[in-house]
């Protein structure tokens, strides 16, 4: 198709989209979407008829929550969430970032969603964070390939990785609360401010972190989020003494 643009206005649009925050081209090649309109066909009446659910009296969490509890394993909760159509975050990414690591490890961790690498490559923490996160837990003789599990709260890439919203978080909880129920780690890590937010129902980490409580009937420490490491490394030596703690609790067990 010959371009509707020359060179220099093409160039300008592009700008702008990134201006307004575009990071990615989500197709190989544009979608004219002016000639789509033309060739759509024009709709009919049953297409224009009142439908019998409306979207409104559809309520996510509890349709989560169906989904969730009729999965009677990891692949039929990988299954299931991928056929969850009501959190629009899927419509944005590229994959379903489901887990990581060993299933039935003894250490389960649970990050906040998917950044642009995880995106890619439909696994949990495979960019610099997820660098850091494994040598972390190297430190303290833990591997994904033999006794960590890793899932996220969420499972799609927010847009420009902004932070999940509270509804989003509350659709997809009941998803990680079959996850955990599915995966039987003996301990929980969170990591960072939105796991916590999601499964233990408050923020604070700099207050939390390092001390056990408990989510979902399992002992459970939050620790500062890998990311925030890399930004803020005099917080390591924190991040250390926790692992440190969680190393000492598997010990113990
Ligand atoms: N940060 C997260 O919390 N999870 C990922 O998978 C990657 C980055």
């Amino acid at each position: 198709m010959e371009s509707a643009f020359d060179y220099w206005s093409a160039k300008a649009l592009l700008e702008w989209q990134v201006e307004l925050g575009a990071t990615d081209a989500v197709c190989d090649v544009p979608v004219y979407r002016y000639a789509l309109q033309q060739a759509a066909p024009k709709a009919t009446k049953a297409d224009v008829a009142p439908k019998i659910v409306k979207p409104e009296e559809i309520d996510p969490v509890a349709e989560a929550q169906k989904a969730a509890a009729a999965a009677n394993s990891l692949s039929a909760l990988k299954d299931a969430m991928d056929g969850f159509d009501h959190c629009l975050l899927k419509r944005g990414a590229r994959n379903l970032v489901f887990a990581d690591g060993t299933a039935g490890a003894r250490v389960m961790i649970i990050g906040e969603a998917p950044d642009r690498d995880e995106d890619l490559q439909g696994k949990p923490f495979v960019g610099r964070a997820g660098q850091l996160l494994d040598k972390m837990l190297a430190a303290i003789d833990l591997n994904r390939a033999e006794n960590v599990y890793i899932a996220n709260v969420l499972p799609w890439r927010p847009p420009q990785n902004r932070d999940p919203e509270p509804a989003e978080m509350a659709m997809m909880l009941p998803f990680l609360e079959r996850h955990v129920a599915l995966a039987k780690p003996d301990v929980l890590v969170l990591m960072g401010n939105i796991s916590c937010q999601a499964v233990l129902g408050r923020r604070g980490i700099t207050r939390l972190r390092g001390k056990w409580d408990q989510a979902w009937g399992k002992p459970t420490i939050p620790m500062f989020h890998p990311a925030f490491l890399l930004r803020q490394t005099q917080q390591k030596r924190q991040a250390w003494a926790d692992l440190l703690e969680l190393k000492a609790r598997l010990k113990g067990n």
